[in-house]
């Protein structure tokens, strides 16, 4: 069975644009804009766009296991929330300070801070009332386990942690070593790669054992991803990632790139890939799209 990787990422990318738009709350009621509606505008404008690879593992992990594609886009919308929270705040002149984001102006930039650390902070809320709704799964204890593998990966043991690591490794008397760097990247951003997949089994109601082959797959591709990133900021186009490239180094960011140069990087990642798939490959042809995504995430340009 061959598979058309990318076509299936832009279907799937089309299908949470528009579960998006009628998830998210609207600006307007009864043909009045409500008051609040500021906020409301930036939580659309930051939530466009984008890859949707987050989305895409949930979606696909859960109707491998034979959820309906309705509840595994609204988990996959719940995930893409969080995740463009975190890139508005990350953005925030206080943090990475950048201008551009998935080809477009940042939040902060076509809004201003305060209305994009407001958008950033209902989209996170968001995502947990999306994940509390019987619509994404009529087991309490099911929503429930959803809620607290997601928030527990987006805080300060994951995606949060990993960013205040991240942060104050610029200003660090010494680089951090490869240990503390994949620990940071794990967090980062491995964490809520990671958790995608986990929720597309929780929601599937995966075995243990295909749950523990899920989570490997995710925590060693979360870590290629990441890299990748790093690889696109000294080697990649702006036009292409829709964001400023170059900046990582000037900043002094703790990248594996950074540490092994970037040959050595690749040469990990790709390691790192064969890893990823080796987990999952006892799942047979319920793995076979994970594997093409992570065979197609690492030779990505965006
Ligand atoms: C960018 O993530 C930030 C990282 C965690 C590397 P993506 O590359 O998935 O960004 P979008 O969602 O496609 O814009
Ligand atoms: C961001 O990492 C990871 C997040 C948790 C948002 P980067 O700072 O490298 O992401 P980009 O390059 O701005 O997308
Ligand atoms: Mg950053
Ligand atoms: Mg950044
Ligand atoms: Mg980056």
């Amino acid at each position: 069975m061959t598979i058309d990787i990318k076509a299936r990422l832009e279907q799937t990318a089309a299908d949470i644009e528009q579960a998006l738009n009628e998830l998210l709350p609207n600006p307007a009621c009864g043909g009045e804009r409500l008051a609040e509606a500021r906020v409301i505008d930036a939580m659309h404008y930051a939530s466009q766009g984008g890859k949707r690879l987050r989305a895409f593992l949930a979606v696909e992990t859960a109707t491998a296991l034979g959820v309906d594609r309705g509840r595994a886009l609204r988990l996959g919308c719940a995930l893409e929330c969080i995740h463009a929270y975190s890139l508005v705040h990350d953005d925030l002149p206080s943090m990475d300070n950048d201008d551009l984001r998935r080809g477009r102006p940042t939040t902060h930039r076509e809004f201003d801070e305060a209305t994009a650390i407001l958008a950033g902070d209902a989209l996170q809320t968001h995502a947990f009332t999306l994940l509390a709704d019987p619509r994404t799964h009529e087991n309490a204890f099911v929503r429930i386990q959803l809620v607290e593998v997601i928030a527990k990966a987006s805080g300060a043991m994951g995606m949060v942690g990993g960013q205040m690591i991240d942060i104050e490794a610029e200003s660090a008397g010494s680089p951090l070593t490869l240990p503390e760097i994949t620990r940071l990247q794990r967090m980062k951003t491995g964490a809520l790669i990671e958790v995608a997949c986990r929720a597309g089994g929780i929601l599937g109601k995966a075995t243990a054992s295909h749950m523990r082959m899920l989570e490997g797959y995710g925590r060693d591709f979360g870590l290629v991803f990441q890299i990748v990133d790093d690889l696109l900021d000294i080697e990649g186009d702006a036009d292409k990632v829709g964001k400023a490239v170059g900046k990582d180094a000037n900043a002094g960011k703790a990248t594996f790139v950074s540490i092994l140069g970037a040959d050595d990087a690749k040469k990990r990642a790709k390691h790192l890939t064969e890893q990823a798939i080796a987990h999952i490959t006892p799942l047979g042809h319920r793995g076979l799209v994970l594997a093409a995504l992570a065979e197609y995430a690492l030779d990505r340009q965006n």
